[in-house]
């Protein structure tokens, strides 16, 4: 990883911390996407002790707002003449429903259109740092979702798992319509599962939810060890020309039938683009 620039977004806690840790060990230069700027300044220095004499960076933005996810893209692309590898794996589940600023339900807002934007915005330079990678995390929580798009943002009977489900969907149907698009320009798209992991995932959600997940995770896998597949998509020659796929423990794995859909791919893609204004 010597002499590659990694972006990566989440990197401030749980499975995204771990993964920027190992990827500057291993010689990445990282570019943080992060929200609090004590908690990135926090990553930071852990960065410069793994991976020191890098010029690791951070960048400041709520990926829930469409305004500040194209910022920060923008801030990114004029600041980084290539990158090698964007990591998108800031995620939330939120127990009750919120609208951001633009309209938005702000699960499908974080874990979606965060994805879509900030991809869009470095695309250039993904493209002109070919062979580049582009990695989504994204959950096994899809395996009971559906896509209702005349209800994407989930404002009929919202269920925060169930919407959270929905949004992990959306990170596997956009990463193969990604792949697709991409397919021969040497930037390649893959998402993946990093299993059920003790981070901070869910602490905050409100409601129940975080009650029973705080007493679940007794029996989750390490940041450590559920970071590994994210690490394995960044870095490995081993998938370096494989796109489109989704990921787990490091070995493709098969999504739901649902999230194999092309069709419905494509129609998430020009909906997304619209709901995005571009
Ligand atoms: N934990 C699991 O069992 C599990 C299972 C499957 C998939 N996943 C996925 O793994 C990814 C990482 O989650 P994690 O388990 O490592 O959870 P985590 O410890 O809660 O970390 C989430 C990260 O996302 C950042 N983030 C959240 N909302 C943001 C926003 N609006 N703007 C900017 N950054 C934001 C957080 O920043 P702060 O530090 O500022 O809060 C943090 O760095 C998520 O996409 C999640 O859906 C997790």
């Amino acid at each position: 990883m010597r002499g590659t620039v990694v972006v990566i977004t989440g990197a401030t806690s749980g499975i995204g911390q771990v993964a920027a840790e190992r990827l500057a060990a291993m010689g990445a230069r990282l570019v943080l996407v992060a929200r609090d700027r004590t908690r990135g300044e926090a990553t930071l220095a852990r960065l410069r002790e793994r991976g020191p004499g890098l010029a690791h960076r951070a960048h400041y933005a709520d990926l829930s707002r469409v305004a500040d996810t194209k910022r920060v893209a923008a801030e990114i692309a004029a600041a980084e003449p290539r990158v090698d590898v964007l990591i998108n794996n800031a995620g939330a589940l939120f127990n009750a429903r919120q609208v951001t600023p633009d309209g938005l339900e702000r699960t499908f807002a974080t874990n979606h259109m965060a994805y879509f934007l900030l991809t869009h915005g470095l695309r250039e330079r993904l493209l002109a740092s070919a062979p580049a990678r582009v990695v989504n995390t994204s959950s096994n929580a899809h395996r009971r979702a559906t896509l209702d798009f005349d209800d994407l943002q989930s404002s009929r009977d919202y269920k925060g798992l169930e919407v959270y489900g929905r949004s992990k969907l959306c990170n596997i149907l956009y990463t193969r319509e990604l792949a697709r698009r991409s397919a021969g320009t040497g930037v390649t798209a893959n998402s993946l599962h990093p299993g059920f992991v003790a981070t901070r995932f869910g602490d905050e959600s409100g409601g129940p939810f975080s009650y029973v997940i705080r007493v679940a995770k007794v029996f989750a896998i390490s940041s450590e060890k559920g970071a590994e597949t994210i690490v394995y998509l960044a870095s490995s020659p081993d998938v370096a020309t494989i796109s489109g796929g989704y990921f787990y423990q490091n070995q493709l794995a098969t999504p739901t039938r649902a999230a194999q859909d092309d069709a419905v791919a494509g129609r998430l893609w020009s909906e997304t683009r619209k709901l995005a204004g571009l």
